[in-house]
């Protein structure tokens, strides 16, 4: 099987990279299965259900979030409606929306998704690790599903990777999110998981991570409330990481990341006809 997983996408920037170049990528690699990260999809905070139908036209099967998830409250009441938008499984009880999907993709395929938010540097949440094991625990690669993809949404390398070779050998792709920067160590760990500690983000790298750049150059400098954070506009940059899975173990043979745009080096993986 062949999966893609799109990092953040940070507004306008983001949402116009995911439109011009994913159904262009969803052909030319022959991908079975889209994900994409929409945590910054509106104006840098949050996500609205126009935006989700967008992205769901341009080709992702299923829309991961974030620390960012409520920052449209409309989400609120929007995502119960929505089995394929997902937010970090380790909310506390109660928090609308779930934390994974099992979704069809035909010829009696079905992949597994989960997001888990980290907590180094992050709002204090359950324990992703524990978290993780419990949902995996029903959810077993070539049992219940035929590849699983789970993204660590956080800031510390450190937890990020123990948080990949925790899963390794379980699930066929651990991504990271939520840094915007993407990170060069793409690889299948030991136990045959594809493993990224950062895809980077969907947006204008002219930027701090997505934001216009003097707000937050201000604010590290004098240290006082300044001007609004807003997205920066240039064009934008696809990131993504690519993944192809064995059909028998439903673990990873490749992986790859992904730039298309103006300002990142590009890279797209050369793949055989499907
Ligand atoms: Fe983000
Ligand atoms: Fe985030």
């Amino acid at each position: 099987m062949r999966l893609l997983y799109c990092g953040d996408i940070v507004g306008r920037a983001g949402r116009d990279a995911i439109i011009q170049h994913l159904p262009g990528l969803r052909s030319r690699l022959a991908l079975d299965f889209v994900a994409v990260n929409g945590e910054n999809a509106a104006h840098g905070f949050g996500i609205t259900a126009d935006i989700c139908r967008k992205v769901y036209d341009a080709g992702a099967d299923c829309i991961l979030l974030g620390n960012h998830a409520w920052d449209q409250r409309d989400i609120i009441g929007y995502i119960d409606s929505d089995p394929r938008l997902i937010r970090p499984i380790n909310y506390p009880q109660g928090t609308p929306g779930k934390g994974e999907a099992l979704i069809d993709i035909g010829r009696g395929r079905k992949v597994y998704v989960l997001q888990v938010m980290a907590r180094l540097f992050m709002d204090p949440l359950d324990d992703p690790f524990a978290a993780a094991e419990k949902a995996l625990a029903t959810h077993r690669l070539k049992r219940e599903a035929d590849a699983i993809l789970v993204d660590m949404h956080g800031e510390a390398t450190s937890e990020k990777t123990s948080f990949g070779h925790f899963l390794d050998g379980r699930v066929s792709l651990v991504a990271g999110t939520h840094t915007h920067v993407p990170t060069a160590d793409a690889q299948i760990l030991n136990g045959g998981t594809a493993y990224i500690t950062d895809i980077g983000m969907c947006g204008d790298y002219d930027s701090v991570i997505g934001m216009k750049k003097e707000a937050p150059i201000d604010r590290f400098r004098r240290k006082m409330p300044g001007d609004r954070l807003g997205p920066a506009d240039g064009e934008g940059t696809l990131c993504a990481v690519y993944v192809e899975t064995d059909d028998m173990t439903g673990l990873a043979t490749r992986v790859e990341a992904v730039r298309v745009g103006p300002r990142l080096a590009n890279a797209v993986p050369e793949v055989a006809a499907a």
